[in-house]
């Protein structure tokens, strides 16, 4: 096991895989240190799941969006994480990732991790066209994501330097084998 990885990881402002995303960054304590940082809408919606104060306690610092120019993505610049994850992923971040929009505290994060060649692994919400979702009050729902949607995530995987994975059982994977070789690259 390796004590020394460090992870920044970004959580948007989804519903969709955020008790998964939340659940996977508990599990690694022991082996990673997991700094989160939340898009303005992620800290809506955190709370409205009541995972707020859950993912307090499990990270090792929550950082949540302000400002316009994000000065903690230098981070990435002078060698501080060893990879970049984003789950949950909405479909306004990953497009604004995807066409190099960099105005937000996610997207500018996938940005400055992109250009110091930190590895970056991206989970989507929007991965297949019917899926059964969880709102805030417990209830099922069916969401549909549109074809712009799709498309964006599947476009994801063209990206350099980007792992887009599907499933948080695959993120869970892509972790594992990472924190075993103790190298995300
Ligand atoms: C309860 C709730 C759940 C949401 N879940 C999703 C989701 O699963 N996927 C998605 O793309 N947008 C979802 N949204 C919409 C985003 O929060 C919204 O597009 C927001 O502007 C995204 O900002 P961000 O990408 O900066 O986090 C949800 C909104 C709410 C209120």
């Amino acid at each position: 096991m390796n004590r020394g990885l460090r992870i920044a990881w970004a959580l948007t402002g989804a519903g969709h895989f955020l008790g998964e995303s939340v659940e996977i960054i508990g599990s690694l304590r022991e082996a990673v240190t997991v700094d989160a940082f939340l898009s303005r809408a992620a800290v809506e919606v955190l709370a409205m799941y009541g995972l707020d104060r859950r993912l307090s306690g499990i990270a090792a610092s929550v950082t949540a969006e302000t400002g316009h120019s994000f000065p903690v993505t230098a981070k990435f610049a002078v060698g501080m994480y060893d990879a970049l994850v984003i789950s949950p992923t909405t479909s306004n971040t990953v497009a604004k990732c995807l066409c190099g929009i960099a105005d937000s505290l996610v997207s500018c994060m996938y940005s400055q991790a992109g250009k110091s060649r930190v590895p970056v692994c991206v989970l989507p919400t929007d991965v297949a066209p019917e899926m059964v979702s969880t709102a805030p009050n417990g209830n099922r729902v069916m969401v549909y994501p549109r074809r712009i949607d799709l498309e964006q995530a599947a476009r994801l995987r063209d990206e350099d330097g980007v792992t887009a994975v599907s499933s948080p059982e695959e993120l869970q994977s892509w972790l594992s084998q990472a924190i075993e070789r103790g190298a995300f690259s």
